[in-house]
């Protein structure tokens, strides 16, 4: 089998870590482009990878497999859009797109042209979220009560400066941030009846979305989840926090590793070991794989409008003061 050619668009931070994934792929993969207007991050990526850096992804959709789009929120809907329309698969980041009108088009998109879309939701690709999702799944710890997320971190306008905007961040930390967990949430507990959020910008004023997102929720099950994300924090967490608690046990993440605690009892459910292979690199693999084997991705198109259908409507609770039902 050929080399998958991909385009990578969109060379700034997160660039760096998918590159890193394709890197470990050299045998299946060719990084064909690195594209970026920035001159200095297309060629810094490019050199990086071997491929050849350009300013735009006009002209060189037609020469390869894959794109892989990692620009800023507001930019994501037109390039997976363009790159759907030339039949190319589409890894994106999170969130898919800045309005849910153009998550629809970009489902329907893929599925008219039988093309891949894939949202990077890179927790999903961490053994110990998916031991984490087993066991549930499973039962093994009997009925879901609650489950609760947080992220925690520090981020300020310097590096980032399409972020203080709403409409190009497409909400606040909640939506570019606290989406990863809100995923994992729903994930493991299926989607929400109703939902209800608070938020603020304390520490964050240099932002208009919320620097600072509490939410709770109510499953179909009955279960109950709380999510808090902010980037106002003076500390940062480079992994989220993801607890649950059952009938019969608590399950916890702690660092890589997943924990279940029993009464007194303690019992680690996945250890990672020395030198593990990063959830980044193991979803770059996964996206390669459904490229090759036309798979459905884990977090395909309409996966990803799930969990952002809680954001929204976490959003519309926020101006309302109201539980927002879910349909
Ligand atoms: N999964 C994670 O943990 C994680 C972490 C950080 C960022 N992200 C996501 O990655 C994406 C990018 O974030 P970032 O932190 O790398 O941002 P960034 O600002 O560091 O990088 C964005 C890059 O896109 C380039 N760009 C702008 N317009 C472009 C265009 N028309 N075509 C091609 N490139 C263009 C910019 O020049 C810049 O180099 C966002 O979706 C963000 O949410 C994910």
């Amino acid at each position: 089998m050929s080399k998958t050619r991909i385009a990578l668009i969109g060379c700034g931070g997160i660039s760096r870590s998918h590159a890193a994934g394709y890197q470990r792929l050299s045998d299946r993969v060719e990084v064909a482009y690195c594209v970026d207007p920035f001159e200095k991050n297309a060629q810094e990526r490019a050199e990086q990878l071997g491929a050849k850096p350009v300013a735009s992804y006009e002209g060189i959709l037609g020469e390869v497999d894959g794109v892989d789009i990692c620009t800023p929120h507001h930019l994501h809907y037109q390039a997976a859009k363009d790159a759907l329309a030339a039949d190319c698969d589409v890894l994106v980041e999170k969130p898919m797109a800045n309005r849910r009108e153009e998550c629809v088009e970009l489902v329907e998109l893929a599925a008219a042209r039988d093309r891949r879309l894939m949202v990077a939701y890179v927790l999903r690709y961490m053994p110990a979220m998916a031991k984490l999702k087993e066991v549930l799944e499973a039962g093994t710890y009997g009925d879901l009560i609650q489950v609760a997320s947080s992220v925690e971190a520090r981020v300020t306008g310097e590096h980032l400066p399409w972020a203080a905007k709403k409409d190009q961040l497409g909400g606040g930390v909640l939506f570019s941030h606290g989406c990863h967990t809100l995923d994992l949430m729903v994930w493991f507990a299926g989607r929400p009846r109703r939902v209800a959020m608070l938020g603020n910008n304390v520490n964050a004023e240099w932002m208009e979305g919320e620097g600072t997102a509490q939410v709770i929720m109510e499953f179909g099950s009955g279960a109950l989840g709380h999510h808090t994300s902010s980037w106002a924090l003076a500390h940062k967490n480079a992994i989220p926090s993801m607890r649950v608690w059952c009938r019969d046990g608590f399950l916890e993440l702690r660092g890589n590793n997943l924990v279940a605690l029993r009464g007194t009892e303690t019992e680690t459910l996945y250890e990672s070991p020395q030198g593990d292979v990063p959830a980044m690199s193991r979803q770059i693999e996964h996206y390669i794989e459904t490229i090759r084997t036309r798979a459905c991705p884990l977090t395909d198109g309409a996966t990803a409008l799930a969990s952002l259908d809680v954001i929204w409507a976490a959003y519309e609770s926020r101006e309302t003061s109201q539980f927002v039902e879910l349909t």
